[in-house]
């Protein structure tokens, strides 16, 4: 067997594009007898750790799912803390992404956030648009399938206007319909808490992605984890080769 190829002092190269979904904060919070936005605010801090430690490995691109489409139907109180610790992410954070070198995006339905958090997304994803060492995405108010529905329903505007032969329609048609259009597909998805579901993330994207699935809870969640699952990851792609 080949030995992995190393760019990095680190160890092998790290996969280009990993996706989590980040859960168990409720939990983290309710173990400790404290308020889910206890663990939602311990959350943010993960996820200052896993941007840094992601770029400090030489992942290019690293996708989080931090609010989806069915969130909204979480009790209201919890909803505003969440959307205030976007807010707080975006108004802190983004000077420290950007002198980092990371870019910022955010995917999912903007029409329903509220249009400061649109504004702070705008002059974020602007600002940081010239970066290339790491890729932050940002998943808010996100859902797979609505994400799929509405390329359908533009490739159906381009055939009704007799621009696209309903034949053209292909894979790529619809990846290049989707948020992610330029990124490449995510190579691995981990999913904290225990639980082993894709929760409406990256449905289309995640086809021919590993899936590592962690008992940590996200507040727990650090380098030390994205290391882990990377390894495992690793371990995966030998065994494929060696079986191939
Ligand atoms: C799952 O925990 C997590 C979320 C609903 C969203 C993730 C949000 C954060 C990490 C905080 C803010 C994010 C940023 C980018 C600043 P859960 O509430 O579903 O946990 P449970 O399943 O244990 O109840």
């Amino acid at each position: 067997m080949e030995p992995a190829a190393t760019s990095h002092a680190e160890g092998p190269v790290p996969p280009v594009h990993i996706a989590i979904i980040m859960d168990g904060n409720g939990r983290w919070a309710k173990a400790r007898g404290l308020p889910r936005t206890a663990g939602h605010k311990r959350g943010a801090e993960a996820v200052r750790r896993t941007v840094e430690a992601a770029r400090e490995m030489g992942v290019s691109y690293l996708t989080l799912y931090a609010f989806s489409s069915e969130n909204w139907k979480r009790p209201a109180g919890e909803v505003t803390d969440l959307m205030g610790l976007l807010r707080l992410y975006l108004r802190n954070e983004v000077k420290v992404l950007h002198k980092n070198g990371i870019r910022l995006r955010v995917i999912g339905d903007r029409s329903r956030l509220g249009p400061d958090i649109v504004t702070l997304i705008e002059e974020s994803e602007a600002k940081t648009a010239v970066n290339g060492a790491l890729t932050l995405t940002l998943a808010l108010s996100y859902g797979g399938r609505q994400e799929i529905v509405e390329a359908a329903r533009r490739l159906a505007v381009e055939v009704a206007a007799g621009r696209l032969a309903p034949d053209a329609i292909d894979e790529a048609a619809i990846s290049r319909n989707l948020f992610t259009a330029d990124m490449p597909d995510p190579d691995l998805v981990i999913r904290t808490s225990g639980e082993k579901r894709i929760s409406n993330f990256l449905l289309w994207q995640s086809a021919y992605a590993e899936f590592v699935f962690l008992d940590v809870l996200w507040p727990d969640f650090g380098r030390d984890e994205l290391e882990a699952a990377i390894g495992d990851f690793h371990r995966r792609e030998r065994r494929y080769g060696a079986s191939g």
